[in-house]
């Protein structure tokens, strides 16, 4: 399993993409931050070229877990990712969520803990994950006074995500200069095409597909039709949706071409139709 994954990253970087996303509570149990050790043991025997290397951008998440109430223990938290990866400064360093609507008082150790890993060199740019529009303009805020440029907004974005919160974030990200990056743009695979109501995946997705999916025939359908008249797979039109809004950059086949102006209105106007979308990450914020 390491060794396919490992292919796939080579196979990754030598199609051009360098930034990749993980986070420090990927891996449960004993794998504990495995995903940070592997990224980094990947880096360190890829076999292409130096300047292929060097271009490799990690991007890590640090959990606001309750025991991290000071600056000092997400440093803390930063160190040990740097010592998984084996690298010494991280691309970009994120709050993997923001804890304002359940310990307001822990927020502000999260803001200054990305100001003291930033001011430390232990990353080169800071960003957020799951904030919303209302909490982005208050850390792009206090971020600005202690002189630290916010680089990067993570939020679910999707075909299946891009209700009135998702789209007031985006236009907040657009007037800030602030680059939006869309996780989940498959919607967990529903958007793949490969799902339907009586071909479910197993484990917990299935509970949210069973939901989902039965109302998502004229937006499959148009991803399909879509997907034919451009030879690409329905995977690669809905990351290309995501490409066309400026929220995602990777995904090979979804590469090099863009939808046109009337392909994604088409797109939108199928997913407006679905009368159930995803459910919101509960700990984005307003
Ligand atoms: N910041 C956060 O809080 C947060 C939360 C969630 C995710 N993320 C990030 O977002 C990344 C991706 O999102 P995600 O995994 O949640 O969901 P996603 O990309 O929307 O969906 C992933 C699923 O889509 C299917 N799939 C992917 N590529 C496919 C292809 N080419 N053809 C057909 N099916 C394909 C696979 O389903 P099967 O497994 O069924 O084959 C896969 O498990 C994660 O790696 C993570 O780093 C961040």
């Amino acid at each position: 399993m390491d060794r396919e994954l490992q292919e796939i990253f080579n196979l990754a970087v030598r199609n051009g993409v360098n930034l990749f996303d993980t986070a420090d509570s990927y891996g449960t149990g004993r794998l504990n931050g495995q995903s940070e050790r592997l990224l980094g043991k990947f880096i360190r025997e890829f076999p292409g070229s130096k300047a292929e290397r060097d271009s490799i951008v990690i991007a890590t998440k640090f959990a606001a877990y309750p025991w991290r109430l000071t600056s000092g223990q997400f440093v803390k938290a930063c160190k040990s990712s740097l010592e998984r990866l084996e690298i010494e400064q991280i691309g970009i360093g994120q709050l993997h969520w923001s804890t304002a609507n359940y310990a307001p008082l822990q927020e502000l150790a999260l803001w200054d803990g990305l100001v003291a890993m930033y001011e430390k060199g232990l990353v080169r740019a800071v960003g957020v994950s799951n904030y919303g529009a209302n909490q982005l303009v208050k850390i792009y805020g206090y971020l600005k006074s202690r002189g630290v440029p916010l680089c990067s907004a993570q939020v679910q974005f999707s075909l299946l995500s891009m209700g009135k919160d998702q789209l007031e974030l985006k236009a907040v990200c657009d007037s800030l200069g602030i680059r939006l990056i869309s996780y989940s743009p498959l919607g967990l695979g529903m958007l793949s095409g490969k799902y339907t109501a009586s071909k479910l995946p197993p484990g917990p997705r299935a509970l949210l597909f069973r939901q989902i999916l039965p109302g998502l025939d004229p937006l499959l359908s148009s991803l399909r039709r879509v997907a034919d008249r451009r030879r690409k797979t329905v995977s690669q039109v809905a990351i290309n949706w995501c490409i066309c809004k400026g929220t995602a950059e990777e995904n090979l086949g979804a590469l090099g071409w863009r939808l046109t102006p009337d392909e994604i209105l088409e797109l939108e106007s199928a997913a407006d139709d679905s009368p159930r979308q995803m459910i919101q990450n509960i700990f984005q914020t307003r």
